[in-house]
């Protein structure tokens, strides 16, 4: 008995170790140590034996079978291991990752300066009342500022806001004075399309309110914050300008971000670039929203900021920006 046994063993341990695949070493486990398996009969007729030879039978049974379980749950692992071998380690791995949008981006990085400079960032709809678009701001119906603001009027009596101006209405009158806020979002107007015009495009709006805020409060503003946006100092400079909600209202120019006021084809060889609308707030705007012109003073502005990361990111097309297109989102120079 002692001789099958061994016999035994070294078959199955000479037959498992030829076996590749799962199944057939699944097979050959059940042949050996299944129910119906030789060693299983010699372990049940152990019974039979006189106590000398179970003395040796025993042991040598019960130590077959954890031999031939240990061979057979090898070579499993081995087969499942090579599994593994057939991913391809040394392929190259391609992860698509996304990058933000160029306006996301100028208008984060303008907010991030405004925002250590002391301003609160604030929003408003973008489907707006007439009022605070147009009347609060000091157009009022039939005023000819209207007509170069066009804009879509909704059959719900609103329209699709043409700045972001509102928000100055709607910030004093919610938070009062004084006050410093500023307020980025996305503007509508009845706009011909072309490489420069888009009906969509982005402004940010700034505001600040105090007791005796003057021009010069104005002009450091804007100078420190286009300095932080551009990443290099610049001068501006005021033109007299109109706009029905300031008083009085400016052109803001900044001198030249590519010749830095030398003169180049992008300034048109003047040294600056006209930047952006501003002015002290008009008193009739502070009245509206419950502020007392003769003990506050303010100024805003309003900054195009499709323009700014048109130049900063070098993109020649306005249109590209809403075109949802990914392919030229990779094509911007975005650190
Ligand atoms: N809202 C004006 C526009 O879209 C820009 C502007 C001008 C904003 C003067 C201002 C400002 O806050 O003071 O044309």
């Amino acid at each position: 008995m002692k001789e099958k046994v061994l016999k035994l063993k070294e078959n199955a341990l000479e037959e498992v170790k030829k076996l590749s695949k799962e199944a057939d070493v699944l097979n050959c486990k059940a042949k050996y140590l299944g129910k119906k398996s030789e060693l299983n009969e010699f372990l049940s007729s152990l019974k039979e034996l006189s106590v000398d030879e179970k003395k040796v039978m025993g042991p040598l049974l019960n130590q077959t079978k954890k031999e031939l379980e240990e061979a057979f749950s090898q070579k499993l692992e081995e087969i499942n291991n090579q599994v593994s071998y057939d991913f391809d380690e040394t392929l190259p791995i391609y992860v698509e990752t996304g990058s933000m949008h160029p306006i996301t981006l100028v208008i984060k990085e303008m907010t991030d300066i405004m925002k250590k400079m002391g301003f609160t960032v604030v929003s408003g709809p973008e489907m707006e009342e007439e009022y605070y678009n147009f009347e609060a701001l000091n157009i009022p119906k039939d005023h000819p500022a209207r007509d170069m603001q066009d804009t879509y009027y909704l059959s719900n009596g609103k329209l699709l806001r043409t700045h972001t101006s509102p928000n100055q209405v709607r910030a004093m009158q919610k938070y009062g004075a004084p006050l410093k806020v500023c307020a980025p979002g996305r503007v509508f107007r009845n706009e011909d399309m072309d490489a420069n015009h888009d009906t969509t495009f982005f402004q940010l709006e700034g505001m600040v309110i105090d007791k005796g805020i003057s021009i010069s409060n104005l002009i450091y503003v804007m100078r420190s914050l286009l300095s932080e946006t551009f990443k290099k100092e610049v001068k501006v400079r005021l033109r007299p300008g109109f706009f029905p909600f300031t008083e009085p209202s400016f052109e803001l120019d900044c001198s030249c971000l590519i010749c830095g006021g030398k003169g180049c084809p992008t300034c048109k060889n003047s040294g600056w670039l006209e930047f952006c609308g501003c002015g002290m707030i008009h008193p009739n705007v502070l009245r509206e929203s419950g502020i007392d012109p003769d003990e506050y003073t303010g100024f805003a502005f309003g900054f195009g900021v499709t323009r700014i990361a048109m130049m900063k990111y070098k993109i020649g097309d306005i249109r590209v920006l809403n075109s949802g297109d990914v392919r030229s989102l990779q094509e911007f120079e975005i650190e």
